[in-house]
């Protein structure tokens, strides 16, 4: 057994907890829209071919903001093909995932799906091979309220309220070789001020993601953010941030350094967005928009990421999770959360088929991968102000990170309720952990609303169609709480919720 210290105090409060930060995102993409959330005939589907299955399951992971349509996609996407009646849309070739795309879903068909999930919409617009006139045309279609020719279009096919869409993104990956009409920092950084110029001459109230490196380590890393943030920092809100974890030592102690490195990543990103801020004697603090990441190396093949003859909806990233992958979720939540005077919005890509947090079988059943579980946890109780942690763990060292505490946690504490939500992820493999949890200030006489823990003897556990409950939370029995401190036992290897509540405070 090793023993570890979450220490908090009420008015050591990191920020308010921007709730955006549980986002998703539903991409073109292999089958993450078509018999993911869109299939007409499957036999939960509503009249606009919703999969009811997968609509419940959205609803109980509990995604605030839903990034739309792309992802690598958005590069090549014309908008107008998406809008309008679906018989007469083209059918195209998409030249980020060498598919067919018969648009038979599109912009409105999400705004649609967007509402019945209750969840805000996130949408891009393309400056791969497209650009500013493009971009301010498709927010008039959506955010216009009447009168011109774009409005009119909208309410012409069916829309007559604007779409009212807040959240944008400038584009998706620019920075990469493999985007269609990739761009340098200088040729992006002004196409990305021209066009959040121009849209926001058309809605002054949306806010704007300028794209970031697509990764930690591209070679532009850093002086990208540094280039582009030089052109457009007075014009852009959000700056994106993407990270994909690996496992290439196939060891699950290295893994956990990934969640190490998203913490290190947000670090710096924020410093080089200050010290263009300090350049430019600016008061404005740029806000992020972590609005790719999850785990991602099973599915990474040259058959999982494009299949010959221009397929429809083929079988692409189609990621299966084990319990040590929704244990380096649960981190990532983690340092999101730890970061919520920054970070604005964060979006676990993606939401179905295409490394989702939902499966789905054609025709068939829909069920949750392991990695399902910490982010409803994360999405239903972190709600309120994240308080500053003080954490005293024993660590380890890896190559991935050279310092690992054992214990990664966070407290969001609701003023409002008095409820305190605790997440806490034991990274010993074989050791069980006693966590105190000293909550100063927060008031006595606890009560224990939930414990729940998400541990299993095999690492690599898999949820599958035939057996979709093999991962699953469970209580926790092994909490108890004097006065203002909680005892918990946390399993090896183990993601764990402590929602705890204050009968006076
Ligand atoms: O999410 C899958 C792909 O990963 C996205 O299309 C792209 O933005 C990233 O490289």
């Amino acid at each position: 057994m090793i023993a570890a210290r979450l220490i908090v105090e009420r008015d050591f409060v990191i920020s308010e907890l921007d709730r955006r930060v549980f986002g998703t995102f539903v991409e073109h993409l292999g089958r993450c829209v078509y018999t993911g959330i869109f299939e007409p005939g499957h036999p939960s589907a509503d009249a606009r071919g919703f999969r009811g299955d997968v609509m419940a399951l959205v609803r109980e992971l509990g995604p605030t903001v839903v990034r739309y349509p792309g992802g690598n996609f958005l590069s090549g996407y014309n908008w107008e093909d998406g809008v309008g009646p679906v018989d007469e849309r083209p059918v195209r070739l998409d030249l980020a995932w060498f598919s067919t795309e018969t648009n038979r879903f599109g912009t409105n068909e999400f705004i649609d799906w967007c509402k019945a999930a209750g969840v805000e919409p996130m949408l891009g617009v393309n400056l791969g091979t497209r650009g500013p006139d493009e971009a301010r045309r498709f927010l008039e279609y959506c955010n216009h309220p009447g009168g011109t020719a774009l409005s009119e279009l909208r309410k012409r096919h069916g829309y007559p309220a604007p779409h009212d869409v807040k959240l944008w993104c400038l584009g998706n990956e620019m920075d990469g070789p493999w985007q269609i009409s990739g761009k340098t920092a200088e040729e992006y950084g002004r196409a990305a001020r021209e066009t959040a110029k121009v849209m926001r001459w058309v809605d002054p109230r949306i806010q704007l993601a300028a794209c970031g490196s697509s990764n930690h380590e591209m070679p532009t890393y850093a002086a990208w953010e540094d280039r582009v943030l030089d052109h457009c920092y007075d014009d852009v809100d959000l700056l994106s941030l993407h990270m994909y974890f690996e496992n290439p030592k196939r060891s699950t102690a290295e893994m956990f350094g990934n969640i190490e490195v998203m913490d290190l990543f947000i670090q710096e990103i924020v410093a080089v967005a200050d010290s263009v801020a300090a350049r430019r004697r600016s008061t404005k603090r740029m806000m992020l928009s972590f609005d790719e990441w999850n785990v991602w190396y099973k599915a990474r093949s040259t058959a999982d990421l494009r299949q010959p003859g221009w397929p429809e909806r083929p079988r692409l990233l189609e990621e299966v999770y084990n319990f040590e992958d929704a244990l380096v979720v649960g981190g990532a939540l983690i340092v999101l959360m730890n970061h919520a005077d920054r970070v604005k919005v964060a979006c676990l890509a993606q939401l179905v088929n295409v490394i989702g947090a939902i499966m789905t079988e054609p025709g068939g059943p829909a069920w949750r991968q392991t990695i399902f579980h910490p982010f409803a946890h994360a999405s239903r109780f972190a709600r309120g102000r994240v308080l500053r942690p003080l954490v005293e763990s024993p660590s380890y060292a890896a190559q991935t990170f050279p310092e690992i505490p054992y214990l990664c946690a966070s407290a969001v504490d609701d003023s409002t309720t008095g409820t305190t939500a605790v997440f806490a992820l034991n990274r010993h493999l074989s050791d069980e952990m006693e966590l105190r949890v000293e909550l100063r200030g927060l008031g006595a006489e606890r009560r224990i609303d939930h414990a729940l823990t998400l541990a299993h003897p095999d690492l690599k556990a898999i949820n599958h169609r035939d057996a979709p409950d093999t991962v699953v939370p469970r209580a926790n029995p092994h909490v108890t709480v004097d006065g203002e401190t909680l005892l918990i036992r946390l399993p090896p290897a183990s993601w764990n919720v402590i929602v705890t509540s204050a009968a006076k405070r």
